[in-house]
């Protein structure tokens, strides 16, 4: 379908919820994001879900619950350096190659999440 969004390419909740999850097992995972992320990961998966469902263009579930994301302005009590943003999207393409998300629709929704990621930088790697 020519008109569809990317939320209903991709498969809607159902697959939403399958990345979000493989997404924060990795990142449960990882030794660059665990000292940001808290140890109980529920709440950051229910309002990652919510926020995803969103951003590809489905229901505004994010919105409805928490008010406008102001997405850079939430991340600014972290410190989100180029290191970390890398970490995030390498365990994002992880959790794309886990569930199986392919081909264009993945190339779209990845891309715009690189962007997304950059966006996100607050502070500079430590200089050696
Ligand atoms: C929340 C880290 C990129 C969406 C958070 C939290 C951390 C974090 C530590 C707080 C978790 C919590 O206390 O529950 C990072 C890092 C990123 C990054 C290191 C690397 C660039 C992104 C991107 C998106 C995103 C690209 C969206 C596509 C969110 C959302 C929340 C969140 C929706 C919940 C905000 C809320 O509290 O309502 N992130 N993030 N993040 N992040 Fe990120």
């Amino acid at each position: 379908e020519q008109w569809q969004t990317l939320y209903e390419a991709v498969g809607g909740e159902k697959t939403i919820t399958r990345l979000v999850e493989a997404f924060y097992k990795r990142v449960a995972k990882h030794p660059d994001l665990i000292p940001i992320f808290p140890d109980d990961l529920t709440e950051t998966i229910r309002k990652q879900k919510q926020f995803l469902t969103q951003y590809l263009g489905g229901p505004p579930l994010y919105t409805e619950e928490h008010g406008h994301p102001m997405l850079r302005a939430r991340h600014l009590s972290f410190e989100i350096t180029p290191t970390r943003a890398e970490a995030w999207l390498s365990c994002m393409r992880a959790a794309m190659d886990e569930i199986g998300l392919s081909g264009p629709v993945r190339e779209q929704i990845y891309h715009r999440l690189v962007l997304t990621a950059h966006h996100m930088v607050n502070t500079p790697d430590n200089l050696e």
